[in-house]
């Protein structure tokens, strides 16, 4: 861990001004911790405190805004202003702003505390699948000062959830198919205006498959399809998951085309390794020779062909458990192995 803990500190000051200044004190406090127990766990916090105010007669501010995962945003401020006929909760203003012509006073405040949590998952529950679902929310419920009596606390008072879930399947190498869903859920708490509490809701769905390859340093993604689906958007997902399909059968084809492939990956790869040079634990232990060995490379096609159906020391004999043609398939597959 290089920063596991971080301290920011601001604080700022200024006075003698002709005009109002908001704020004319602020400190801002930032802790950010990280703690990695294992390779597979994080923990990570932040405490973010601001204050400001701005302390002088007809003004009087005050503001902070705290969080740790739940977050309170405040502020209270003095305010004339005019209005007809004057609301019941108006005070008298001092007499600066009554010569303004704004002979009101009210105290203005905006209250908003904010709890976020959030969970995730990150599985591999196989080798080649890898899973990663969560769940996060935020809920506000604060309110203001209405001065405005059609005003409605809106986002003020509201639940936002996003639920999650993604899948990759790595298809072969470069391939990767991928399933994502996102739900989204806002809701607004109970109006005090005219107008109704707002809420939506949204179900996404996007399947994609994604072929990746190496261009000199850069990384290239060579086709990425893919379909949001909702109930307006049926049509759409029809024809993107034709697309979808065409690019996975054209990634089927360009793997069956080296023959010899598909059999040494599955009867001989686990002690030759993929690249034939034997690093792989049945290979070390047996001491299987690597194909680009001076002894391999002067044999014959005819002196490999009757090894691998014979056998050769620990190296079991092939003959009767594949067939003939595969095993000269398999013998031109390690060839191209012997040319890396
Ligand atoms: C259980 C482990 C194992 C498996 C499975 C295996 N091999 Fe081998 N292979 C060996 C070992 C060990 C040697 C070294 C034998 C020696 O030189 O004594 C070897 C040697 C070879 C050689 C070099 C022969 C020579 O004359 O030096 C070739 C070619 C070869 N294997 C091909 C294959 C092919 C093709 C398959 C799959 C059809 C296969 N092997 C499966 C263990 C294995």
């Amino acid at each position: 861990m290089n920063n596991p803990i971080r301290l920011m500190a601001t604080a700022m000051i200024a006075d003698n001004s002709f005009t109002r200044i908001s704020p004319r004190q602020l400190q801002h406090y930032l802790l950010r911790t990280t703690y990695k127990p294992q390779t597979w766990l994080t923990f990570a916090g932040t405490t973010n405190i601001l204050e400001s105010r701005d302390n002088v007669q007809t003004v009087n501010h005050l503001e902070h805004n705290l969080n740790y995962a739940y977050d309170s945003v405040y502020s209270n401020t003095l305010e004339c202003y005019t209005a007809s006929p004057a609301l019941p909760s108006a005070g008298t203003a001092p007499p600066v702003c009554v010569a303004a012509g704004t002979p009101l006073l009210s105290t203005g405040y905006y209250n908003q505390p904010t709890q976020y949590g959030v969970i995730g998952f990150m599985l591999a529950p196989v080798k080649r699948l890898h899973v990663n679902a969560g769940y996060r929310m935020s809920a506000v419920n604060g309110n203001s000062d209405f001065i405005n009596a059609r005003q409605v606390p809106g986002t003020l008072q509201s639940q936002y959830q996003t639920p999650y879930a993604h899948l990759a399947f790595d298809l072969a190498p470069g391939w990767t198919w991928k399933a994502d869903y996102n739900y989204y859920s806002f809701g607004e708490g109970t109006p005090i205006g005219p107008t109704l509490p707002r809420s939506f809701r949204g179900n996404v769905y996007t399947l994609a498959v994604r072929y990746a390859f190496q261009l000199s340093r850069a990384s290239v993604i060579f086709a990425r399809l893919t379909s949001i689906r909702s109930i307006t958007m049926l049509k759409n997902i029809t024809r993107a998951g034709a697309i979808g399909l065409a690019v996975f059968f054209a990634s089927v084809t360009s793997l069956a085309q080296t023959p010899g492939a598909d059999t040494y990956k599955a009867k001989c790869q686990m002690c030759h390794g993929p690249d034939g040079l034997g690093n792989t634990p049945a290979g070390k232990a047996m001491k299987a020779i690597p194909f680009n060995s001076p002894d391999v490379l002067k044999e014959s096609d005819t002196d490999l062909i009757a090894v691998i159906k014979n056998g050769k020391g620990k190296m079991p004999a092939f003959a009767g458990k594949i067939a003939d043609a595969q095993i000269t398939d398999v013998v031109a597959y390690i060839h191209t192995l012997q040319k890396k």
